[in-house]
């Protein structure tokens, strides 16, 4: 049982609930909640899908992914009910009106073309009122595919809806150890000391992927790697390791701080960014097709599956640092990591010794698998001669903490129940990480990704774009 108060009863109401979304990560996440005594026994959840079916339809579907927990699935399943509709027909909504009263969260788990139209419909069928109880809109991404998208977007939600009725979701900001970004920060005088250009050489952050793009060619080759993690989940990561301090935990305070740091990203010219495609090869442990022989792909796609970029983050504490971002599919490992290396130390008391260069300090923050905080430090070699070696204090989070199965989404689920916006993406947010990456949609347009074989770390291009600066990729392990 979690310490946490019980959130208030609500009507989840899913549009897409049929979809794969619904049953692989938000009702394993509902029965987790539930599980944990955060639910209130009233919450009960009402699934719309344009297909035949029904309650026991629905409640077959939705189970397919839950795990143990039995005695919590048997007290949801109870509250869940099925509703036949088209998003785009006006007598769903007046159902909705008709069957729905107080608090009601409204979860886009649709294709993204369905944002629009839906909130707009909630919000002329009067659904978005909040007269007798919250009303709650929740957006998956991908929000927009470009700035003027983005914005479009946003103007349409905002037009029927209040800034803080709207839960832009990014699911990297569920994961623990990407909210332990933050106590890792501002927890710490150690590091929060020493997080500035004066003492930090350069950034890294990668998400690197063993899975490839399989079944999900039809979304993926409109999509690509760049609008698929970067503007979202990378930046996110950036946003945390680069804002400011907030005063508090207030989600205004955090996002205002998120938002600023993401305004000063440089729009990123093409010469700081590579581009990469699978070619056929072997990863995760299994024979992965080239990315153009994948189903639903064009044959003569010029769709990127990895990109690499250096990022200007043009602030008085990161002025002179380059943040160096990867992102891939089909990679030799998965992946997710941030490394702060820090600067070299003055050379001239080892100028003497067997070994002059230095290990460097570096402090990894491992994100995904196997959540872990590292320092490299240099220590002596024992012996008579002064011979430095590198040596890693680290911390593991499963040694200390049963991380149990989560998906991700149990906070932020109970996040948009309780009506806390912090792991939220903030309008101007979304429309900054769109800005900057706005020059590489221009110019990839045209011309062609770099080929790399399927299970490795990348095309050469992008180890050569760390190399122009005299550095070298972390390596993906
Ligand atoms: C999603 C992307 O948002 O994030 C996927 O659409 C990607 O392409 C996924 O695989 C990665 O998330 P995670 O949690 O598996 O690292």
């Amino acid at each position: 049982m979690s310490e946490a108060p019980r959130a208030p009863a609500a009507t989840l109401v899913i549009f897409g609930a049929m979809g794969d979304l619904a049953s692989r990560l938000l009702m394993p996440a509902l029965v987790h909640l539930e599980r944990d005594g955060l639910l209130d026994g009233e919450t009960t959840l009402l699934g719309i899908s344009h297909g035949e079916s029904d309650d026991a339809g629905l409640r077959e579907k939705l189970k397919s992914f839950v795990e143990g927990d039995e005695a919590a699935w048997r007290r949801w399943e109870q509250r869940i009910t099925y509703l036949r509709g088209d998003f785009g027909d006006d007598a769903l909504y007046d159902t909705l009106k008709a069957q729905l009263q107080g608090n009601a969260v409204f979860y886009l788990a649709t294709a993204p073309s369905f944002f629009g139209p839906i909130g707009e419909k909630l919000g002329t069928s009067g659904l978005l009122d909040e007269a007798d109880g919250f009303r709650r809109l929740v957006v998956e991404k991908p929000f927009g595919t470009d700035l003027e998208s983005a914005q479009a977007l946003n103007a349409r939600l905002l037009s029927h809806a209040e800034e803080t009725q709207i839960y832009r979701i990014d699911h990297f900001l569920g994961k623990e150890t990407v909210q332990n970004i933050t106590v890792a920060r501002f927890g710490n005088a150690l590091t929060e000391a020493v997080w500035n250009n004066r003492y930090v050489d350069h950034v890294e952050i990668t998400a690197a992927e063993t899975v490839s793009v399989g079944t999900r060619g039809k979304f993926y080759d409109e999509t690509g790697a760049l609008r698929d993690m970067v503007p979202n989940h990378l930046f996110q990561l950036l946003a945390l390791v680069a804002m400011e301090p907030p005063n508090s935990f207030d989600a205004e305070a955090v996002r205002s701080e998120k938002a600023k740091v993401i305004a000063a990203v440089t729009p990123i010219p093409p010469e700081d960014a590579v581009r990469g495609r699978y070619l056929a090869g072997e990863a995760g442990g299994k024979a992965v097709p080239a990315y153009r022989d994948t189903p639903d792909v064009a044959a003569d796609s010029r769709t990127e599956t990895y990109v690499a970029l250096k990022v200007a983050v043009e602030t008085w504490r990161w002025h002179g640092v380059p943040f160096y971002l990867r992102t891939g599919k089909a990679m030799t490992a998965r992946d997710t990591e941030i490394v702060i290396h820090f600067r070299e130390v003055p050379r001239t008391l080892f100028r003497n010794t067997p070994n002059s260069e230095l290990p460097p300090n570096r402090l990894i923050l491992q994100i995904q698998p196997n959540e872990a905080l590292t320092m490299e430090m240099a220590v002596k070699e024992p012996g008579p001669l002064v011979k430095m070696v590198p040596a890693s204090l680290a911390f593991a989070y499963a040694d200390a903490f049963d991380l149990g199965h989560r998906t991700g989404y149990e906070t932020l689920l109970y996040d948009v129940l309780i009506g806390d916006q912090s792991l939220f993406q903030r309008a101007d947010q979304i429309e900054g990480g769109w800005r900057a990456v706005q020059p590489l949609l221009d110019a990839w347009r045209s011309g062609e990704p770099d080929d790399y074989p399927a299970g490795s770390t990348g095309p050469q291009s992008a180890d050569a774009l760390l190399a122009r600066d005299g550095r070298k990729w972390h390596d993906i392990t």
